[in-house]
């Protein structure tokens, strides 16, 4: 059995972020930060392989088990589900979910079905589902933003970071649905198996945040 952890990170967004965490733990992350079209990077002062991924195949690596530890936006965790540990909150990469309408639009004023469009089918479902009302979802793979400006929608489900998106179309967030960070998950058998080695990463990735907590708070 390899004695080396496997961590899958979400390409992009949170990427740079995981790393300069990673950095604040000690960690030579050189490899990853200059990755070319390599996928799998080996961090040279410290028993760990970085494996650089999608968010929902972060999500199914983690729960197969091929690789012990996922960096992977709560967004992404409330969409796709699954059984793993989600150990921590990483407070980066943070945004929200919002239901969202064409401006000044009355979306509760109807007893008509509503139709929401959403990249996130699922997160609209649950939503919709602890209010107990009846909507059509439709699935949109691109700019959801879209859908309420050409008529195909009442509204959208969406993620909200500065707003922008949606002001620039007309659009505003009339509701939160679910607040959004990056967090660190672990496999179920890997924490077993290899309990002392994810209790020391879970250990360093605190003391990092609790010190850029500190740095924030101007300490
Ligand atoms: C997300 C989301 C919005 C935008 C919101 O898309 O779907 O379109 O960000 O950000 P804002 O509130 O700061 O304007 P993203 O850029 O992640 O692209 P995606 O379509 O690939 O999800």
């Amino acid at each position: 059995m390899s004695d080396r952890l496997k961590i899958a990170l979400t390409k992009g967004r949170l990427q740079d972020q995981s790393v300069a965490l990673f950095e604040r733990m000690g960690l030579d992350c050189t490899p990853v930060k200059d990755p070319g079209r390599r996928l799998i990077h080996q961090i040279a002062n410290y028993p760990l392989d970085v494996v650089l991924a999608k968010a929902p195949d972060v999500i199914t690596y983690v729960q197969h088990g091929v690789c012990d530890l996922g960096v992977v936006g709560k967004d992404t965790i409330l969409e796709k589900g699954g059984a793993f540990y989600e150990v921590l909150d990483l407070g980066f990469g943070r945004c929200r979910f919002a239901l969202a309408t064409r401006w000044g639009s009355d979306f509760y004023g109807t007893y008509k079905t509503r139709r929401i469009a959403s990249k996130y089918p699922e997160v609209t479902r649950a939503f919709f589902e602890r209010k107990g009302m009846d909507v059509e979802i439709i699935r949109i793979e691109g700019s959801v933003e879209l859908a309420p400006i050409l008529g195909l929608a009442d509204a959208i489900v969406d993620i909200v970071e500065t707003g922008a998106t949606l002001r620039e179309n007309g659009l505003e967030p009339i509701e939160d649905v679910a607040q959004v960070s990056a967090r660190l998950i672990v496999n179920t058998a890997s924490m077993k198996l290899h309990k002392a080695q994810i209790l020391d990463w879970i250990g360093r990735c605190q003391q990092a945040l609790a010190g850029e907590t500190e740095r924030e708070k101007g300490g």
